[in-house]
C-alpha cells in the first residue's frame, strides 16, 4: 500500500469539509525528526517564556528535587545500579495511593509509552484506532506507523468538546478509542457521568473496543462533574486509564507515567513493554511525588487556575474567546491564522504552540506558565494583534 493512501484518515463527521489526512493527526507522535519546527530549545540563550508544552513552569516540587539529589547518595552508587527493583516499589506505592492491587498498574517511560503500548497491543490492521480531529496525536501516529491500523477521526462538537454519539458510531469494530479527558489541544472535558455512559454503550455495540481513557491533565479539571475512570477501569478489561507525572507534578522531563487497569489488560500491556527504561532518578522522584506532595499539588493547582482565570479574561476582555479550560492550556480563538501570531510572539521572546489543523486558522494553544509570565506575554499578545485590531 502507498503511502498516501495508508496515510488517509476515515473520517467521521467531516462531510464536506473532506478527508484529514495523518498529518493533521499523527504528526506529534513522530515529530522528534522534526522537533526544531515545533520546539523551543530547552537550552535557549535568549530565555524566553515558553508557553508550547502544557508544562509545569515551576518544574518538580522541593521534597521531590531533595529526593532526587539524595538518590545518588554520598557515593552516587545508586545512579550507577539498574533500576528494576525499584520500578516495583513505585508500582506498589502508587497502587497503595489508590487502594489498588499492584497488578492493576503499569508504569512507562512517561504516559507517552503506555500509550503507545495500548496502540501496540489493541490495534492492528483489522482493528482500527478511533480518535477525536484534533487530539494528542500520538496514539494515531504510532498506529499509522507501527502497527499499521486505519485512524477513524471524529469531529469535536460545537463548544469543541469529545462528540461521544459520533465516537460510537465510530467505534464499531475499532481496537482501541483514545479518549483523552480533559482533550488537547482544545482544553476541554467530559463530565463523569457522560463519560460512564459512553462506555458501556460502547461496551455494549462494540465489545472487543478497548477504551483508552487519558488523564493526563487530571489535576487541573475545576469542573464539579468531572471524574477519573480509575474505579471502573480496575473492574473492567476494556477500560485503561493513562495518567503523568508530567503535568502537575512537574516531572515532564524526568518521564514517567502509568497504566491503572484492570489485572489483565495490565498483563496484557505489560507483556508487550517488559520494563527497565525509566530512570533511578525519575522513579525516585515518582516514590516521593505520589504520597508525600500534597500541598505542593494543591498549590499547583491553585496557581494553575489564577494564571488561567486571568489569561482567559485578557482574551474575553478583547473578543477573542476561549474554550471551557479544564487544564494547564488555553485554546482561544485568535481570530487569525496562528502561524503569523506565533512567529511574532516568538520574534518577542513568547512561544506559543504550534497548529492543531483543522483550527490553524482560527485557535491558537497556549499554555498557561506562572502569573508573572502571563502578564508579560499578554503584554506580547496586545502588541501582536493591536495592529489587526486597530486595522478593522
Ligand atoms: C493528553 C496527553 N497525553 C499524554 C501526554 C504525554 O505525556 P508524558 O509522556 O510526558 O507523560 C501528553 C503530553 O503533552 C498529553 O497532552
Amino acid at each position: 500500500m502507498s503511502l498516501s493512501r495508508r496515510a488517509f484518515v476515515q473520517t467521521v463527521g467531516i462531510g464536506a469539509a473532506g478527508a484529514i489526512t495523518s498529518s493533521l493527526i499523527g504528526a506529534r507522535g513522530r515529530e522528534h525528526a522534526i522537533w526544531s519546527t515545533f520546539e523551543t530549545p530547552l537550552f535557549a540563550a535568549d530565555n524566553p517564556i515558553i508557553l508550547a508544552s502544557n508544562e509545569n513552569p515551576l518544574g518538580p516540587g522541593e521534597k521531590v528535587l531533595n529526593a532526587v539529589r539524595a538518590a545518588f547518595g554520598p557515593t552516587g552508587a545508586p545512579g550507577g545500579r539498574y533500576p528494576f527493583s525499584a520500578e516495583g516499589e513505585v508500582r506498589d506505592a502508587i497502587a497503595a495511593h489508590f487502594t489498588l492491587k499492584p497488578e492493576n498498574v503499569l508504569i512507562g517511560t512517561g504516559s507517552t509509552q503506555i500509550l503507545r503500548t495500548a496502540t501496540q497491543v489493541y490495534t492492528s490492521p483489522s482493528r482500527p484506532l478511533v480518535g477525536s480531529i484534533p487530539t494528542y496525536e500520538e496514539c494515531a501516529g504510532y498506529a499509522e506507523t507501527i502497527t499499521n491500523a486505519p485512524v477513524r477521526g471524529v469531529k469535536m462538537d460545537s463548544n469543541l468538546k469529545l462528540d461521544l454519539g459520533a465516537t460510537i458510531a465510530a467505534a464499531k469494530g475499532a481496537g482501541l478509542i483514545f479518549y483523552c479527558n480533559p482533550n488537547n489541544p482544545t482544553a476541554t472535558a467530559v463530565g463523569g457521568k457522560d463519560t460512564r455512559d459512553f462506555i458501556e454503550k460502547v461496551n455494549r455495540s462494540s465489545p472487543n473496543t478497548t477504551i483508552l481513557v487519558d488523564e493526563a491533565y487530571y489535576d487541573y479539571v475545576t469542573d464539579p462533574s468531572y471524574e477519573t475512570m480509575i474505579p471502573l477501569a480496575i473492574q473492567n478489561p476494556r477500560v485503561i486509564v493513562a495518567r503523568t507525572f508530567s503535568k502537575a507534578y512537574g516531572m515532564a522531563g524526568l518521564r514517567i507515567g502509568y497504566a491503572i487497569g484492570h489485572p489483565q489488560t495490565i498483563r496484557e500491556m505489560a507483556n508487550w513493554e517488559s520494563g527497565g527504561s525509566i530512570t533511578v532518578l525519575a522513579l525516585k522522584a515518582a516514590l516521593v511525588a505520589i504520597n508525600h506532595d500534597p500541598a505542593y499539588l494543591a498549590a499547583e493547582r491553585a496557581r494553575n487556575k489564577a494564571a488561567r482565570d486571568f489569561t482567559i479574561k485578557w482574551f474575553a476582555d478583547r473578543g477573542m474567546k476561549s474554550t471551557d479550560s479544564q487544564a494547564n492550556f488555553l485554546f482561544v480563538n485568535i481570530g487569525r491564522p496562528v502561524t503569523g501570531f506565533r512567529n511574532a510572539c516568538a520574534e518577542l521572546g513568547v512561544r506559543v504552540a504550534r497548529d492543531f489543523p483543522p483550527f490553524e486558522r482560527t485557535h491558537c494553544r497556549i499554555s498557561i506558565g506562572t502569573m508573572d509570565e502571563m502578564k508579560k506575554a499578554t503584554e506580547v499578545f496586545g502588541k501582536v494583534v493591536a495592529p489587526a485590531t486597530a486595522a478593522a
